[in-house]
C-alpha cells in the first residue's frame, strides 16, 4: 500500500482514502463517490478494528461480507482496496494509542470508553500507510469526525479531512451496518431517531432556542417508542462536542441494537 501510494504521488496524482469497516452500504458509497470526484486515485480501506470495540460490544458479530464488498468496490471503479490483517495492524507488542482529549470525552466517549482511542489510533495508522491528500468521513458519526479533525490538527498530519452528509433511508433512518441487527418491529421503531431530529429542527426553525425545550422535544418523541431506550439526547457544539450548541446528538437502544444519529438543528432536516 505504501509503495503504490508513493508511486501515484510521484506521478503527481492526488490520492483519496475512504476508511471503512466493510459491510458497505449507500452511506459508504457516497463517500467513495465524493472521493472519486476529487482525486485521481481512490483507496478504500476495509478493516474491522478490534481496538475500537469495548468488551461486550459487537466485534465478533460485526457484519462481514468481503465478497459482496469487493463486488461493490469493483463497480465503483476505485483504484485499491487496503485490507490489512489484525496481525499486520497490531503485531505482538503493539502498545501505542492515540488519545484525543476533551472532544473524545462525553457522549460516545462515556458510553464506549476505549472507542475513540481505537478510532484515532487506526485512522492515524491508515493515514500513515496511504498518505492520502484527502480522507473522507461521514457526518453520521459526528463525534468521530470531531476527534479525527482534532487529531489531524494537533499532530500536523498533512491531509485534508472531508465530511459527507448522512445518507438516509426513505423514512429517515440513517444507513448503518448495524441496521442489519434489527428485526421488523425494531426497524419500524428505529425511525424514532430521525423523526425526533426532524421535530426538533422544525421547532428550531419556528424560533425555539431553549436547549431544555429542544432536548425535551427529542426525548418525548423517542420515549413515545416502546422499543426505544434513550442513552443520551443532547445539544452540543459541532467542534468541541460540549454544550452549548445546535448539534442534536442521539444514542438510542432499539432492543439490543445501539443506534446513533445527529443533526444540526440550525439547518432544515432533509426530506
Ligand atoms: P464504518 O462504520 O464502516 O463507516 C465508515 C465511514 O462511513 C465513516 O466515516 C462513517 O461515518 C461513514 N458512514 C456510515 N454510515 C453513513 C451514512 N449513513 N451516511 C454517510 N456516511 C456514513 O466509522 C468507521 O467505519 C470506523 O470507525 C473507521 C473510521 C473506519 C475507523 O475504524
Amino acid at each position: 500500500m505504501v509503495a503504490a501510494s508513493r508511486n501515484w504521488r510521484g506521478e503527481r496524482l492526488s490520492v483519496g482514502l475512504v476508511p471503512t469497516m466493510g459491510a458497505l452500504h449507500a452511506g459508504h458509497l457516497s463517500l467513495i463517490e465524493e472521493a472519486c470526484r476529487e482525486n485521481a486515485k481512490v483507496v478504500v480501506s476495509i478493516f474491522v478494528n478490534p481496538i475500537q470495540f469495548g468488551p461486550g460490544e459487537d466485534f465478533e458479530r460485526y457484519p462481514r461480507d468481503l465478497e459482496r464488498d469487493h463486488d461493490v468496490l469493483r463497480k465503483a471503479g476505485i483504484d485499491a482496496v487496503y485490507q490489512p490483517s489484525v496481525e499486520a495492524m497490531y503485531p505482538p507488542g503493539a502498545s501505542t494509542r492515540v488519545h484525543v482529549a476533551a472532544v473524545s470525552e462525553g457522549l460516545e466517549g462515556t458510553a464506549r470508553p476505549v472507542h475513540f482511542d481505537g478510532v484515532a489510533t487506526v485512522v492515524a495508522k491508515l493515514l500513515s500507510a496511504v498518505e492520502p491528500d484527502r480522507a473522507y468521513f461521514g457526518q453520521k458519526d459526528a463525534q468521530q469526525v470531531a476527534v479525527v479533525k482534532r487529531m489531524v490538527r494537533d499532530l500536523d498530519l498533512p491531509v485534508e479531512i472531508r465530511v459527507c452528509p448522512t445518507v438516509r433511508e426513505a423514512d429517515g433512518l440513517a444507513l448503518s451496518s448495524r441496521n442489519a441487527y434489527l428485526n421488523q418491529d425494531e426497524r419500524r421503531a428505529a425511525v424514532s431517531l430521525s423523526s425526533a431530529l426532524r421535530l426538533a429542527a422544525e421547532a428550531y426553525a419556528k424560533g425555539e432556542r431553549r436547549p431544555d425545550r429542544l432536548r425535551q422535544i427529542l426525548r418525548a418523541r423517542l420515549e413515545a417508542e416502546p422499543l426505544a431506550r434513550v442513552e443520551y439526547a443532547e445539544l452540543v457544539d459541532v467542534q468541541t462536542f460540549s454544550p452549548p450548541g445546535t448539534l442534536a446528538v442521539l444514542a438510542v437502544r432499539i432492543g439490543a441494537t445501539r443506534l446513533i444519529d445527529n443533526h444540526d438543528l440550525s439547518k432544515p432536516f432533509p426530506t
